[in-house]
């Protein structure tokens, strides 16, 4: 089954623009979220929707020496990744339609549960598929319902349409404390504009970027189980 991102990511304009997207165009979450664990330590980490390898050039300035598996749905973004990182392994195809027999010590997915509506499906495999971490962002608005209709909101380039999924801060707290059930959860809110291919409707004004990390095997667990980085609360 071919999924939209198959389609919309694998435009000309789309691969240029991973494969030449600055080392330092990280997301404010997943720099902040990495600052709380032992990257250096991490012996394996899988990166869905990897595009051009971008944060494995993160992972290495944080000093990360293991394995690197990254999983993308266009071919064109695995060989950009692949010239610039020819010792890491990197896997074509949808995330949800292969097998992922191993387990990695951090699971990541960076910019792609915003346009996933099979985000829970997706939660559910890399939460299975990790032995420690995993890490995540999603967008989050202050809205009735969680928006996931492509007829509603979707991002487009060159005539092909992504879906965009914004959760609703009620469904945001119901994952958090589903989450904190597997383990510790950290995560880090924050606001942030609108892209120019986004198509939202008038009644969704502003939403936040909001990273997450579960840590699986946190041994302080009888501690605070969800802590809020962000300190003021999701800033919706
Ligand atoms: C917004 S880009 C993010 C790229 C990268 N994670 C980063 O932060 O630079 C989304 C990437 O995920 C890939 N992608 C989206 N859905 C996917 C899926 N279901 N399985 C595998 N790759 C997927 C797209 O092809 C695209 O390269």
């Amino acid at each position: 089954m071919k999924i939209p991102a198959a389609q919309y990511y694998r435009t000309q304009e789309m691969v240029r623009r991973f494969r030449d997207k600055p080392r330092s165009g990280f997301f404010r979450s997943e720099t902040a979220l990495l600052d709380t664990i032992s990257v250096e330590s991490l012996r394996s980490v899988l990166d869905v929707g990897c595009a051009a390898g971008r944060f494995l050039g993160l992972l290495r300035d944080y000093g990360f020496t293991g394995s690197y598996t990254g999983i993308d749905v266009v071919a064109e973004n695995l060989s950009n990744a692949w010239q610039s990182h020819p010792d890491a392994t990197f896997l074509e195809g949808d995330v949800l339609q292969m097998p992922l027999p191993e387990k990695f010590d951090l699971v990541n997915a960076t910019g792609i549960l915003q346009n996933e509506p099979r985000y829970t499906a997706l939660l559910d495999r890399m939460l299975a598929t990790s032995s420690r971490y995993v890490m995540f962002d999603v967008k989050v608005a202050d809205i009735e319902q969680t928006l996931v209709d492509p007829d509603v909101a979707y991002c487009e380039w060159e005539g092909c349409r992504l879906p965009v999924v914004c959760l609703s801060s009620a469904d945001f707290r119901t994952m958090l404390q589903s989450l904190a059930e597997a383990g510790r959860v950290r995560f880090l809110s924050y606001p942030t504009p609108f892209n120019s291919e986004t198509v939202v409707p008038s009644w969704l004004a502003r939403w936040s970027s909001v990273g997450v990390l579960v840590d699986l095997k946190d041994p302080a667990l009888d501690g605070e189980a969800v802590i809020d980085l962000s300190a003021k609360g999701v800033a919706l």
